[in-house]
């Protein structure tokens, strides 16, 4: 069984590791509706019991496979969630977080997730036409009426965190943040002990790239995130190599696999970091889970630290970097 970690001072605990469901909607390779309910029960059993999904996620379909495979398991699980996005046609159109599309964004959540409420609802970009007093104080509403109980912020700079904590206190940031993409360290990770916010690091393995399963950009299907990241691109994917390759090194030195070296370096960070790697398969999540078990001496993480090459290549083309709040 899993510890439990608090995120904020609001009296949010969660199991000290998440599972990511995005992938089992989008991203990466074909979805798998029973192996992916499997992995969600499975977690449930390993006391992974922090699920995180979001409206843009399919769009729509992930929230609502979430929903098929939490009845009768819902009061076990804690549920982020996330709005922010216009979705038109089915695509993603900009950000958006004007007061009445969060109310309509959060009404929809909780339908497809079958819920009466969201235990962590993030703010999934920021929407630089809403002041974000404007967008907290909506949010902090969803609370009054009981729809929500935790705010989160997602891929928020400095003063945005700041600005939205004097409004309601925030609980959590969910941003990137992993062994190779350590962006948050100067000014925000900073920030967060300041104000005793969690975060929650996505991508924790890189998108997998970490784990050293993954193939070249070339060799994924033209919807598959990974056929556009530039981290996997040509070059770049050869230069990024090196660091699997010296995580890979580290894993054997601890007897385990570079996914789990790579999760228990980010659950060794600090008390108020909970990863959510990512699966729709139970062997992967099994793998994960045990990252728990497994502690780094320092002089691995600092070998982790000082001595990993630079990574190659932004962690989004130039669209997705603009919505980042810096
Ligand atoms: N807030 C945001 O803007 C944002 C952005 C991205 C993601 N997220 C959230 O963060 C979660 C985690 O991020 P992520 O899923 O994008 O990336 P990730 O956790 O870094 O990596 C997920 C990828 O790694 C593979 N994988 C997982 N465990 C593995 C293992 N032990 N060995 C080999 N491969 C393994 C998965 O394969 P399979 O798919 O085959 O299982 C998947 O392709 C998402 O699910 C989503 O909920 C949030």
């Amino acid at each position: 069984m899993l510890n439990k970690r608090k995120l904020g001072n609001q009296g949010l605990e969660v199991s000290e590791l998440g599972l990511g469901c995005m992938g089992m909607s989008q991203s990466y390779g074909a979805p798998n509706d029973a192996e992916s309910i499997a992995t969600i029960h499975r977690a449930i059993e390993l006391g992974v019991t922090f699920l995180d999904t979001a409206e843009i996620y399919g769009p729509y379909i992930n929230e609502e496979l979430l929903g098929r495979s939490l009845q009768g398991k819902r009061s076990k699980v804690v549920i982020a969630t996330k709005f922010g996005f216009n979705i038109v046609n089915g695509k993603m159109q900009g950000v958006n977080s004007q007061p009445q599309h969060i109310r309509q964004a959060v009404e929809g959540s909780l339908k497809r997730l079958k819920t009466d409420y969201i235990d962590l609802l993030y703010q999934h970009r920021v929407d630089p036409k809403v002041p974000i007093e404007e967008v907290i104080g909506v949010m902090s509403e969803l609370i009054r009426e009981g729809k929500v109980r935790f705010l989160g912020l997602s891929e928020a700079g400095a003063d945005t965190i700041r600005r939205a904590h004097r409004i309601h206190p925030i609980s959590a940031l969910q941003s990137e943040y992993s062994i190779w993409e350590r962006n948050l360290e100067l000014n925000i990770i900073p920030l967060l002990h300041e104000l005793t916010i969690g975060l929650v690091p996505f991508c924790p393995l890189g998108r997998g790239f970490l784990t050293g399963k993954l193939k070249p950009a070339a060799d994924y299907i033209v919807n598959d995130f990974r056929r556009g990241d530039p981290r996997m691109q040509g070059e770049n994917f050869e230069e990024n190599m090196k660091i699997v390759s010296f995580v890979e090194r580290i894993a054997k030195k601890n007897r385990s696999t570079s996914a789990q070296v790579a999760l228990a370096w980010l659950l060794q960070k600090g008390d108020g970091i909970v990863p959510i790697p990512g699966t729709k398969k139970r062997s992967y999540l099994e793998e994960n889970t045990l990252s728990a078990k497994l502690t780094l001496s320092s002089a691995d993480i600092q070998e982790l630290e000082n001595a990993l090459p630079k990574v190659a290549g932004n962690r989004y083309n130039e669209q997705h970097m603009a919505y980042i709040d810096r």
